[in-house]
């Protein structure tokens, strides 16, 4: 993976906020549901963010007491500098070009090992549970990280919903397919559609969530819209976006990356600053924009809460 960066990004190629925005949010702008929005009239918590798109202010947002206090990076870094291989493999390629992603309707089927399967549109999906605020760090494999003040609900939310078979042992998503709006998917830099998984009971932790948005509006189309999974410590990787399709499994799914790449990485990607990466050490990070790194945390600094998932694994073996 080629590492730019944020300063070495030509100020002519951010490019301004407003550009993000979906041709058709432009179109909605002045639709009835966003205006009833505005003069206040949403009856129950989050009516009216229906075909809400990138921008859309999300309403009824609780905050976390999960986030992190540390400082958040600007909303310029967190929608500028993205990995988004279905757009391009250079960090400024989903910015400019993930604007052919259509997010509206969307659907995410969720199927497999459950009593309840069902075909959620993205809307139902996003009232299925109260929407929070959770400031998260995001580390990723190239060894820099984030800090992000994610919108979205709990996995575990979900997974309640859909009920499990005793047989569900893992949890696997898969990104949308379609090379028309992901011209990236046109080459083979990956095997498409992107895969990710997690094992049950880390699906099922409360860190574990299931983002709509950031900074309080709906998710820009780089950062996955409109439905991208969070899993704080975890290489970023693991935090697979635009998802259509959430199966719960009897088997170890076979991710992207490991497909691509088995000898880099592992299923579990939990962030370990004591297991380098083969072709760089993973002791350390920058905290973007910063240039000075900072010393890299187990678990990305939530062991507290999660090492308990993975006691009696030798954390060496099960990369
Ligand atoms: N999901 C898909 N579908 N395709 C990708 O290329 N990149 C991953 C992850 N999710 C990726 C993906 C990587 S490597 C990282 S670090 C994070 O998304 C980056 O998320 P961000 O761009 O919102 O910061």
């Amino acid at each position: 993976m080629l590492i730019r960066n944020a300063p070495d990004i030509k100020s002519s190629e951010i490019t301004d906020k407003s550009l993000y925005l979906s041709r058709r949010k432009f179109l909605l702008a002045g639709s009835a549901s966003l205006a009833s929005l505005a003069a206040g009239a949403a009856p129950a918590w989050l009516s009216g963010v229906d075909e809400a798109y990138a921008g859309t202010k999300l309403p009824g947002v609780q905050k976390s007491r999960l986030s992190t206090g540390e400082p958040l990076n600007s909303f310029k870094d967190i929608t500028t500098y993205n990995n988004f291989y279905e757009f391009g493999t250079d960090k400024d390629d989903p910015a400019q070009y993930a604007k052919t992603l259509v997010t509206r309707p969307w659907t995410v089927a969720v199927e497999g090992e459950v009593k309840r399967p069902k075909i959620y549109g993205i809307d139902e999906l996003m009232k299925l549970s109260p929407l929070e605020e959770r400031i998260y760090r995001l580390r990723c494999v190239e060894a820099w990280s984030m800090v992000i003040p994610w919108v979205g609900f709990p996995l575990s939310a979900l997974i309640k919903r859909v009920e499990p078979t005793s047989k569900a042992k893992y949890v696997e998503f898969l990104t949308l397919h379609d090379p028309k709006q992901m011209p990236g998917q046109r080459r083979g830099v990956l095997e498409w559609p992107y895969v990710e998984g997690l094992r049950m009971d880390e699906a099922a932790h409360p860190l574990a969530i299931l983002a709509v948005g950031l900074y309080g509006e709906v998710l820009p189309n780089q950062n996955g819209a409109p439905l991208r999974l969070v899993v704080p410590w975890k290489y970023g990787f693991k935090s697979i976006k635009s998802i259509v399709k959430i199966r719960f499994v009897e088997n170890q799914p076979a991710t992207s990356w490991m497909k691509a790449n088995p000898s880099e990485y592992g299923f579990y990607s939990n962030v370990n600053p004591d297991v380098d990466h083969p072709r760089w050490s993973q002791a350390r990070e920058r905290r973007i924009p910063e240039f000075t790194k900072r010393k890299t945390l187990m678990f990305n600094g939530y062991g507290d809460q999660v090492a308990q998932l993975y006691s009696g694994m030798d954390l060496r073996k099960y990369i």
